[in-house]
């Protein structure tokens, strides 16, 4: 049994009032089309189908060869946009699932209901709906007396009467195929519109006297539907808690979910605790009995086991086990720390390895260096490391110890067991155990000192 869906998302979105497509405005990390794709995959069996037309080439370079593309040009309205997928998928498949790209927190589960209702249905199609209080704009469900599904029926031209219905139309419909290409070509033109609404395709199920089926939904969480910014915004919310929880039912700790941002994809161990605001983005995986936060973020870095990580910021960044970060530190792409590294606050680190239990307490700057297990570096410690036209290496041996405010002028090396007075300015390399002094401070005169007060 073949199942293809088939994705509308060639509407112009005029709602977003953007520039950017609407189904690529991203929701916790991903734009809206990912999470519908995703929840399309346990339930279908081929490739997906999406519809284009506003933005088609953003949207179609988006996608990759993911799903194959149909151009919709002009857009005559939904059950137009479906008829774009008719050349490709004729005889090609068994069942067809057409939903609309701005229904980004529908789950596989919901997709999988649905399907499995058509497959019993000796009716050509199933639709899910939901009872809910707010209409939100959604086509209401109308049925006969005997209870079957009779109209879906467009809230501007619904009746006074009509419009008290709870019952709403989610915009996601298993067809039988061959039944779904011939019905859409006898959609007519809505007059009011001039559109060709796929809405209208029950009602032709109905005179045909074959039974229509619903699977009727009760979270309504799940059917909102993005039109505007403002139901982005109730999107992106409901995800973040249901991304929340799965973790914290996985064994993670949050103080104040509602304040605490993980993207789709994000990995973390069990007792691990995320303090509020934190914001974990792309491929960051996190492992066990950390503390991160609070207010830090971590993009696409990989943290060990029992780190604490105050109020910083890491991105592309490895973190081995029981490091010790922050508050106010930095850490930039191929920035490794590896275990019982300890960095203090006002700390950055670019392109450099800070090998087991190396020391930085206070305000320093490492890039492209490579600092020896146990070695300490000062407060206020630089690495000189961009001569004006390329970024030059350090390299500091093992339990060497780095003055205060110690400029490292690249390239450098400094040996094992290494020390530099404070204030030192290094230019030339330094052998194993040896100790540098710069430029110390020397009397000039001797001064009048006034009297306060
Ligand atoms: C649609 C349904 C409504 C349902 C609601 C649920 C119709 C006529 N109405 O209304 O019953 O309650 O969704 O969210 O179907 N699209 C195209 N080509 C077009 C027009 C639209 O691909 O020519 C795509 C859009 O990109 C969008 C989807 O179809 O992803 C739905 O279109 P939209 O205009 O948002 O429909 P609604 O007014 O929300
Ligand atoms: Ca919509």
């Amino acid at each position: 049994m073949k199942v293809t869906a088939v994705l509308l998302a060639a509407g112009q979105g005029t709602r977003m009032k953007s520039d950017l497509p609407k189904v690529l405005h991203p929701l916790c990390g991903k734009p809206m089309l990912w999470h519908v794709l995703e929840a399309l995959k346990p339930a279908t069996t081929e490739k997906p189908v999406v519809v284009v037309g506003h933005g088609a080439e953003e949207v179609k370079k988006y996608l990759g060869d993911s799903a194959e593309c149909v151009l919709q040009e002009p857009q005559l309205g939904t059950g137009h946009a479906a008829m774009q997928a008719e050349s490709l998928l004729k005889s090609k498949t068994d069942y067809v699932i057409v939903t609309y790209a701005d229904m980004p927190l529908l789950r596989g589960e919901t997709f999988k209901q649905l399907v499995e209702t058509q497959r019993l249905n000796s009716g050509p199609l199933s639709l899910l709906t939901v009872i809910a209080d707010d209409p939100r704009g959604f086509g209401r469900i109308v049925r006969k007396t005997d209870g079957t599904v009779e109209a879906i029926v467009e809230e501007y031209v619904a009746t006074p009467q009509q419009r008290e219905i709870k019952e709403l139309n989610v915009g996601a419909y298993c067809f039988k195929a061959d039944w779904l290409w011939a019905a859409l070509h006898r959609i007519e033109k809505n007059p009011k519109k001039g559109e060709y609404y796929l809405t209208d395709i029950v009602e032709l199920a109905v005179k045909d006297n074959l039974p229509v089926q619903a699977v009727v939904h009760d979270d309504f969480i799940e059917t909102i539907g993005i039109n505007t910014r403002v139901h982005l915004s109730e999107a992106e919310a409901a995800l973040r808690t249901r991304i929340n929880h799965e973790h914290m039912l996985n064994g993670v700790s949050m103080i104040d979910p509602a304040s605490t941002y993980i993207e789709v994809g994000v990995k973390i161990g069990k007792d691990t605790i995320v303090m509020p605001n934190t914001y974990l983005h792309e491929n960051t995986v996190i492992g066990e009995r950390n503390v991160v936060g609070p207010n830090t973020i971590v993009r696409n870095s990989t943290i060990g086991n029992d780190c604490k990580i105050l109020a910083s910021v890491l991105e592309g960044a490895v973190l081995e086990d029981d490091v010790d970060m922050g508050p106010f530190a930095r850490l930039r792409k191929g920035a490794h720390l590896k275990s019982h590294v300890h960095m203090g606050n006002f700390g950055e680190v670019k392109d450099s390895t800070l090998h087991e239990g190396v020391k930085m307490g206070h305000f320093s700057y490492i890039g492209n260096a490579k600092i020896g297990a146990r070695t300490n570096i000062g407060a206020g410690t630089i690495t000189a490391n961009y001569d004006g036209e390329k970024k030059n290496p350090t390299e500091i041996g093992e339990d060497a110890f780095i003055g205060s405010d110690t400029m490292l002028v690249a390239p450098l090396k400094l040996g094992d067991g290494a020390r530099t007075g404070a204030g030192a300015i290094v230019t030339k390399n330094v052998p194993d155990d040896t100790l540098v002094v710069g430029m110390p401070a020397r009397a000039i005169r001797k001064l009048e000192r006034k009297k306060k007060g």
